[in-house]
């Protein structure tokens, strides 16, 4: 990069940083960031560049392993505490929480002082929170970052072919689950599901809810089919969001489906309203709400190959679409070609590796869609986002010429 043009963007950043943080938009904030990965990347050497790999590895470790002791949030919310009281209170070796802790403070995660005591820093409050960062990290290094960190393994046992079945994805490889499907492992322990759990909802806030760009409240009809089922829809999140964003959509007209025990949490947690039905539904089963105006699966086909995808939609959703039925897929839509400003859908693309699943492309979702016998209808994403709804309907019925559920906010793509 040349001198003018890094002390050109070394002065914006220095005007943005000293305006107001909560005057900074999240937009602006990630547009310096991205900035600044910029900056980076031009002024390191490889040997730097070297060297910030392996601290980076260090640092996944490190705040790997605080969180599974339980160090974060021993951590006192005022004032400081001592490495001899931390491991006490954690019930860890001393010397273990010191070495840990000392690349926590390199690292800026963790306050040291100069009595040698440590405090929180606002990253360490992130992970230690109770549906924060610790439990998004958890989920995302245990469950894509360990199996994708042995991807040549995997590679080198099995040919050198992306990840395509689900029953032999790298997560069920390394957790000697292989001939299961990933959820089905799951279900199986009831910590890992809740984690996982708690993990999609802080993520999901990460990404603007699909009510920012969607028109839920246009599927509204005078007639008492379901308005909207949310397939493997979690703790009801995205529900919760669409009924308080489109309050003339009564409760009881949009339906919740999760496996059993999501679905016994999702009861217990009294989120969604009492008269919501919250159902127990296995997609990989014929769907049993008949002819609802819309079906959404919100981070479930990242989760599974092509093929797969295909299968569930043909075998057991289609069959339950009426004429005017409308499937919404809400997902990362990657961009093709894509530049370091998707680096977003472009890693969460590699982690769904780890089940044997992808994000997807807009011609990708087309070929899906159409080979399962739906067709797109409608693509909405704000445009500086790369989440968004694929609206389809069954292909005869858009060949027929009816129109979609929702002709606004339509994003140009
Ligand atoms: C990645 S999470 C997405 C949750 C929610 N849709 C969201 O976007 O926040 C995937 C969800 O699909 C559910 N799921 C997985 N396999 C399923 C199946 N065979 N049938 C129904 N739900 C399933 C999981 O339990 C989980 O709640």
């Amino acid at each position: 990069m040349a001198k003018t043009s890094i002390r050109a963007l070394s002065k914006t950043l220095s005007q943005m940083s000293q305006r107001h943080a909560s005057s900074i938009s999240s937009q602006t904030r990630l547009g310096m960031l991205r900035q600044v990965t910029k900056l980076i990347r031009d002024l390191a050497e490889p040997a730097d560049l070297m060297a910030m790999h392996r601290e980076s590895m260090l640092e996944l470790v490190t705040i790997r392993s605080l969180i599974s002791m339980n160090v974060f949030r021993s951590l006192p919310d005022q004032g400081s505490i001592s490495s001899q009281d931390l491991s006490k209170s954690v019930g860890a070796e001393e010397s273990l929480i010191s070495r840990l802790l000392r690349m926590a403070v390199a690292s800026q995660l963790i306050n040291q002082l100069p009595d040698k005591t440590f405090t929180h820093t606002k990253y360490s409050r992130g992970y230690a929170a109770e549906l924060g960062n610790g439990v998004a990290f958890k989920v995302l290094y245990d469950e894509s970052f360990m199996p994708l960190s042995r991807l040549h393994l995997w590679l080198k046992e099995k040919g050198l072919k992306e990840p395509n079945r689900q029953e032999t994805s790298p997560a069920l490889w390394l957790d000697g689950s292989e001939g299961k499907l990933f959820f089905d492992m799951l279900q199986q322990d009831p910590v890992r599901l809740a984690d996982f759990q708690k993990c999609m909802r802080v993520v999901g806030d990460y990404s603007l809810p699909p009510s920012q760009y969607y028109d839920f409240g246009a599927l509204m009809d005078e007639s008492d089919r379901p308005v909207l089922v949310d397939i493997g829809g979690g703790q009801g999140q995205t529900l919760v969001d669409v009924l308080s964003k489109c309050p003339h959509i009564p409760p009881d007209r949009v339906v919740l489906q999760d496996l059993p025990a999501v679905v016994a949490t999702a009861k217990r947690s009294s989120l969604l309203p009492a008269d919501t039905p919250i159902m127990d539904y296995n997609y990989n089963t014929l769907q049993p709400v008949q002819g609802a105006k819309a079906y959404l699966m919100r981070r479930i086909l990242h989760s599974w190959s092509d093929e797969f995808c295909v299968k569930i939609l043909k075998t057991n959703i289609i069959p339950a679409m009426a004429p005017d039925s409308v499937l919404l897929i809400s997902d990362y839509i990657v961009p093709d070609p894509v530049s370091p400003d998707d680096i977003g859908p472009v890693s969460s693309a590699l982690a769904m590796m780890a089940l044997a699943g992808k994000e997807r492309t807009l011609e990708d979702f087309h070929r899906v869609l159409g080979e399962a016998g739906l067709k797109v209808t409608g693509v909405f994403k704000p445009a500086d986002e790369h989440f968004g709804v694929v609206e389809a309907k069954l292909r005869d019925a858009a060949e027929d010429g009816a129109p979609a559920a929702s002709a606004t906010l339509r994003a140009k793509l």
